[in-house]
């Protein structure tokens, strides 16, 4: 079971995850705060739950994950002015990035445009979903899975998974110390993209996975013609590649199979 008075020890936060909801068992963390209305939530509401029963993932697909062994949660923002989305889920997946490179040492990176990966098997996902008031954005809801003590996967992403414990030879990680050590690092980034902070652009393209490489790209499951070089995210978040013909193409919600080489595939 999460351990909330720990994880809060270990918090050094202003804001984020400050108020802190702890669930043992949802359908969903995402779906549940999506059903909320405005004023029951705050911004920078961390929401996590330790057994999700319908877990959402990407593109209608589920997230599965064992109750107990990893982190499955959500979180608030009212950014209160215009941002960038799919570029602020980007930001929030770097953080988390950089915090798994810290726990294991290893070296995963960042999979346009939602997923962290270590080589060819996926360790952690987002959800990014909005609310409206009418014209108004109410919230973001950024709901993260990360696998973290799992090591055994259920057989239709067996070859796909991967989780931080083994990434650093079966070590156990202690979740509350994850958790807090993200939260931390990301009330950081979440300003500073809030504030347009173009360094952080930088850091997104140099932890992409397959930048400044040419590659084969599918692309919502049609083979591109010929190898395109992946030039990076832009401001906005979308993914630049440019073609055999010199032209650059700019990817926005098109689902992307990099094929590194013939016998490596990174896909989302
Ligand atoms: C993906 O497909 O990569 C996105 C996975 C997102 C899973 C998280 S777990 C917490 C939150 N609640 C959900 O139902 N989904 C997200």
């Amino acid at each position: 079971m999460f351990n909330v008075a720990q994880f809060e020890r270990y918090l050094k936060t202003g804001w984020l995850g400050r108020r802190f909801w702890y669930l043992k068992k949802m359908d969903s963390t995402n779906r549940y705060l999506q059903s909320l209305p405005g004023n029951r939530l705050c911004h920078g509401l961390v929401c996590l739950a330790d057994e999700q029963t319908h877990g959402k993932g990407q593109m209608g697909r589920d997230w599965l994950s064992d109750p107990g062994d990893n982190l499955t949660f959500s979180i608030v923002i009212k950014p209160g002015h215009t941002v960038q989305l799919q570029f602020l889920a980007m930001t929030t997946m770097l953080a988390l990035q950089k915090t798994m490179i810290a726990a294991t040492g290893g070296k995963p990176l960042l999979k346009w445009p939602n997923d962290v990966v270590c080589g060819e098997k996926k360790a952690a996902g987002i959800l990014t979903e909005s609310r409206y008031n009418g014209q108004k954005l109410d919230r973001l809801v950024f709901g993260i899975g990360v696998n973290i003590n799992q090591v055994r996967f259920p057989k239709s992403i067996r070859d796909k998974a991967i989780s931080l414990s083994e990434m650093c030879h079966g070590k156990e990680l202690e979740r509350e110390l994850f958790l807090a050590m993200y939260l931390n690092r990301l009330e950081l980034s979440l300003a500073r993209a809030m504030d347009g902070e173009q360094e952080l652009l930088l850091s997104v393209n140099k932890n992409l996975a397959g930048y400044g490489k040419w590659v084969s790209v599918v692309v919502n499951d049609q083979p591109m013609d010929t190898p395109v070089k992946i030039l990076g995210v832009n401001e906005f978040g979308h993914l630049m590649v440019l073609t055999a013909e010199d032209d650059v193409r700019i990817f926005k919600k098109e689902r992307i199979q990099i094929i590194a080489d013939s016998a490596h595939m990174i896909s989302s």
